[in-house]
């Protein structure tokens, strides 16, 4: 990873995970990054200006006021950075940023900055839970700052549980990827992504669904994010979750519930990649009391769902559309058949009969089909098929 030609203002504030910090620095240097940091004056009882001066090549400021009449510009410190990183961040300064508070030389340059800001935080366990924190949190989400959040583990006071900041190297390679993404065709760009099963309810405590994990479309969306995407991940049930600042998670049971929050986002978004496996058919009547075992056998009637992936590529305009086929026969005739009638500008076929490929697993093995060739993948992890499969959206966006 190298962060060579790329200005990092790093605002290091007074938590005890202020140590740290000089690690970071001295990570960011190695990989060629120019360091500038700044300290709140309660930082310097924690680390020392002088370790971190040192290990920045540069001169470290924590007043406003120099000597001799002079100041440190906050202002040219702020339009100089590519990018802020509030490390450890504390509650303290978190809730200033969030109230714009501006009565020392950090806040007033992170009032002044246009550049991206990251925040990670670092909290003993019940400051970190506080209400206001989460609050303050979710606050600088909505102003667009990236929050890289505190881990788990034993905490400086003994206690165990969430608010250690990240390690440097977690920090180091969250704004390495996110330099990475602004080359990426997908910055920027809105999302939407389809994951899981659909569940079809038969009665209050019965359904009709299939063994999809929803790991796939996870992994696309984790991807996408990390790409700069603005991602809306619709999913039926799964266990998995997901966090990051750049995805939507919608979670839905049945297809037609699918199907509403889909149409909801499809006009306005640049990518659309339909991974979930949404069930064909839904029973015709759901029985408002659990069926009782009076009978020796008995018959569900079945109705047709919608077909989400078909009303997208009906209602495409400016859209590039991807759909899935899982295939147990006639793989290759099965999925170009549906990359037509479907109207999809690319098909991505998984068949049952490769082996680590298709539900539940966490490999895929697949073929991307579009109208002029057919490109076969090897085994690979779901998170490195979400790879091969967004290099595959992004040049087709480059050519468009
Ligand atoms: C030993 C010690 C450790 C502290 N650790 C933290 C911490 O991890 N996170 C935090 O939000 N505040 C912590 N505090 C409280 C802050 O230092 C205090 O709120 C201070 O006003 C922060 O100022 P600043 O945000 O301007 O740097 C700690 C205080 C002490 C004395």
């Amino acid at each position: 990873m190298s962060f060579s030609g790329k200005k990092i203002l790093i605002l290091v504030t007074g938590g005890i995970a202020a140590y740290k910090i000089n690690t970071l620095v001295r990570d960011f240097v190695k990989e060629n990054a120019e360091v500038q940091v700044l300290m709140t004056p309660d930082a310097q009882k924690f680390v020392s200006a002088l370790t971190l001066s040192t290990l920045s090549k540069k001169p470290v400021f924590t007043e406003f006021y120099g000597d001799n009449g002079t100041w440190n510009s906050h202002v040219e410190m702020a339009l100089w950075a590519d990018l802020i990183l509030v490390a450890p961040c504390t509650a303290n300064t978190l809730a200033k940023m969030v109230n714009g508070l501006c009565d020392n030389l950090v806040m007033a340059t992170y009032l002044s900055a246009k550049c991206p800001v990251f925040i990670a935080p670092a909290m003993d366990l019940d400051m970190y839970q506080h209400p206001s924190t989460n609050i303050n949190l979710e606050k600088a989400k909505q102003f667009g700052h990236h929050i890289i959040p505190a881990e788990h583990g034993e905490l400086a006071s003994g206690l165990i549980g969430q608010g250690r900041m990240s390690e440097p190297h977690t920090i180091l390679e969250v704004i390495g990827k996110y330099f990475n993404s602004k080359h990426s065709q997908l910055s920027g760009k809105k999302i939407l992504i389809t994951a899981g099963p659909t569940y079809e309810a038969i009665d209050p405590v019965r359904f009709i669904g299939n063994h999809s994990s929803g790991k796939m479309g996870f992994s696309l969306a984790k991807e996408a994010a990390e790409r700069g995407a603005l991602v809306t991940l619709v999913s039926g049930p799964t266990t998995l979750s997901i966090e990051h600042p750049n995805i939507k998670l919608i979670r839905v049971t049945s297809a037609k519930e699918m199907l509403t929050e889909v149409m909801e986002v499809f006009d306005s978004v640049d990518v659309a990649i339909a991974s979930a496996a949404v069930a064909d058919y839904t029973p015709k009547v759901v029985a408002q009391e659990k069926i009782k075992k009076n009978e020796d056998s008995f018959t569900i009637e079945l109705v047709k769902n919608p077909d989400i992936l078909k009303t997208m590529g009906q209602q495409k305009k400016h859209q590039i559309l991807v759909g899935f086929a899982l295939e147990t026969q006639n793989e290759m005739a099965n999925a170009k058949g549906k990359l037509e009638k479907k109207n999809l500008d690319m098909i991505v076929l998984n068949s049952l009969r490769d082996e680590g490929a298709g539900f539940q697993k966490d490999t895929n093995k697949i073929n991307l089909i579009t109208k002029d060739e057919i490109v076969t993948f090897d085994l690979k992890p779901k998170t490195e098929v979400a790879k091969d499969i967004l290099d595959a959206v992004e040049a087709r966006m480059e050519n468009k």
